[in-house]
């Protein structure tokens, strides 16, 4: 039996199958899951833009959202920033393959992929909060849900080549030619052939029609501020803007409080809200 039906405060035990570093400060890490009781696996379904709760014994738990596709069958992934002085997130990057750790979830509402079927995306990643764009561009690349959309136009930016998460991912996308996949850097180096500018500047020049189009953005709170001036200009309505906050939590499940803003409470009314919602709100 799933044991989060029965408390949804108990976590399913996952054990770490393979850990990828992802970028040159060693302090991005994607950890691949697999639930160790075959039930928790069947009953854990996610959708694109949910999140779910990492916990190390004897540390704590953290809301992390979820990198791999609701189509990546076997495992689930997530790919967590180390903070210096952050007690759950070292102690995870301490971990190695074959270790245990719980996950609750998945948590949270989703990108509203069924509502947007005939339209055109625009996606568009800054810094780590792109993971859960990886796990919906996966999602969307599947044959059979990629003739649903129109266009697909990604726009992925990091503060340097060094920083980029999915690198190879990154370069299988630009190939396949069934999206238009943009990847910049705030700064190049030397080893660097691709696009040097910051999100919102490179979103002017690629100006991406708004018509019959949505656009989902995630990123640090800077990106997205410089982000929606852009989004607006090229005819963006707030309604067609999607976004996910990033909030404290504590029960990720709507009952301690410790992430609303305002009426709303990020772990349950969110973490997906469009940009509309976002400028209603108190905070
Ligand atoms: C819905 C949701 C999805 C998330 N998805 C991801 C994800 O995919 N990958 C990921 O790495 N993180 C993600 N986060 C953030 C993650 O939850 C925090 O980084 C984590 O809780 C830090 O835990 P800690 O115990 O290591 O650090 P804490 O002890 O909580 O904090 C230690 C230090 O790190 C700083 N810090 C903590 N969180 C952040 C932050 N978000 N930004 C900047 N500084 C911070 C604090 O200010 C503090 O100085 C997500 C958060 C939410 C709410
Ligand atoms: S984290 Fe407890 S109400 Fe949202």
């Amino acid at each position: 039996m799933n044991s989060t039906k029965k408390n949804p405060y108990i976590p399913m035990p996952v054990r770490i199958d393979a850990i990828t570093i992802e970028n040159d400060e060693k302090d991005l890490k994607t950890f691949r899951l697999v639930f160790t009781e075959k039930n928790d696996a069947t009953a854990f379904r996610h959708s694109c833009g949910q999140f779910a709760m990492l916990s190390v014994a004897g540390t704590g738990e953290i809301p992390i959202g979820i990198a791999s596709s609701p189509s990546d069958e076997g495992y689930i992934e997530f790919t967590v920033k180390r903070y210096p002085t952050g007690s759950v997130t070292t102690a995870l990057h301490d971990l190695s393959e074959g270790d245990i750790i719980g996950v609750r979830g998945p948590l949270g509402n989703s990108f509203p992929l069924a509502s947007l079927e005939g339209r055109n995306l625009l996606i568009i990643g800054g810094g780590f909060a792109f993971t859960t764009l990886r796990a919906t561009i996966r999602y969307l690349r599947n044959a059979e849900m990629r003739k649903k959309y129109g266009n697909i136009t990604i726009l992925y930016g990091a503060r340097n080549p060094g920083e980029l998460l999915y690198k190879k991912e990154l370069e299988e996308w630009q190939k396949a030619g069934d999206t238009t996949t943009v990847v910049t850097v705030d700064k190049a180096d030397d080893t660097w052939k691709g696009r040097e500018g910051l999100v919102p500047n490179v979103l002017y020049e690629l100006a991406p029609k708004s018509e019959n189009a949505t656009a989902i953005v995630c990123g640090p709170p800077i990106m997205l501020k410089f982000t929606m001036p852009p989004l607006l200009k090229l005819g963006f309505t707030p309604d067609n803007i999607i976004t996910s906050l990033e909030r404290k939590m504590s029960c990720g499940i709507g009952k301690c409080g410790r992430c609303n803003v305002g009426s709303k409470y990020v772990c349950k009314d969110g973490p997906v809200f469009t940009y509309a919602e976002t400028m209603a709100m108190e905070d």
